[in-house]
């Protein structure tokens, strides 16, 4: 019995620590869209299926008998078609979705739905702390004239693709001291942030609260009604009982 477990995350990295220790036969599988990305402790292919259709092949010649869906909570497209595709095909699937992020006392959150909604908040000039990744910051294009800065894990393969902003480069974890400290020096008037959930990247929202930077947290796209569990240790069980 083979175990797929779409990767992409801390879960996914902890899981595949656990599959391989209980010695449970499984794959990981990597988008590959991080350049060096944290090895896994399982086998692991990288890249895109192609689409749908090469998606059904891979498991069938890849022997799947269960898929752990590990990807990040806004990777809603492979999430859907995943737990569409093995619902169609009988094959057992389940979803690691860590807890959305909630509001303490002195957080000064304003919630939307998209990322050009962020632009209605903030006044020309003001300076952004982009946390939420390269993949989405064309949505961004409306706040040139502020000063943006977009934090990403590799080096930038192309310009900033609009006028006021810089890239900064880093890899996770990044400790509240230095989230504070970094705000400071950058004189941070807004943080925007996607509702990852997790502890691991929360310490940027600690950060904020201290320094009572307003935040723009960006909810989560709708999952598909399929099997969910939170954590690391459900997943694993629910491995070992298939
Ligand atoms: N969105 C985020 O904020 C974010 C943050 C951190 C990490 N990630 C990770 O980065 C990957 C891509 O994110 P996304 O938002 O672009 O996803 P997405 O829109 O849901 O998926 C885009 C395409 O990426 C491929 N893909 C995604 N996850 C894959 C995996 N684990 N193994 C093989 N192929 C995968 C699929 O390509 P094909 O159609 O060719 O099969 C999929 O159609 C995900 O694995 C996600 O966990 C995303």
């Amino acid at each position: 019995m083979t175990v797929l477990l779409m990767a992409g995350t801390r879960e996914a990295m902890a899981l595949a620590t656990a599959l391989h220790h209980a010695q449970i036969d499984a794959i990981a599988s990597l988008a590959g869209v991080t350049r060096n990305p944290n090895a896994l402790e399982l086998p692991t292919r990288t890249g895109g299926f192609g689409d749908e259709a090469g998606f059904r092949d891979y498991l069938i010649e890849a022997g799947i008998k269960g898929v752990v869906d590990a990807t990040h909570p806004f990777a809603a497209r492979i999430t859907s078609r995943t737990a569409r595709v093995c619902r169609e095909m009988g094959i057992p699937y389940l979803q690691i979705l860590r807890p959305a992020w909630e509001p303490v006392a002195g957080d000064r959150w304003h919630f939307i739905d998209r990322e050009e909604e962020a632009a209605a908040l903030i006044s020309p000039g003001e300076t952004v702390f982009l946390g939420t990744g390269r993949q989405t910051l064309e949505k961004f294009a409306n706040l040139a004239g502020c000063r943006v800065i977009c934090r990403q894990i590799d080096p930038p393969e192309k310009p900033f693709p609009f006028p006021g902003g810089e890239y900064l480069i880093g890899r996770p974890p990044f400790p509240v001291v230095d989230e504070i400290a970094l705000f400071e020096r950058l004189k941070v008037d807004w943080l925007v942030v996607k509702n990852a959930g997790g502890d691991a990247s929360k310490t940027k929202l600690t950060a904020a609260r201290a320094k009572q930077i307003p935040v723009i947290m960006i909810n989560r796209p709708a999952m598909p009604d399929a099997p969910r569990v939170e954590t690391v240790e459900d997943a694993l069980a629910w491995v070992q009982r298939l």
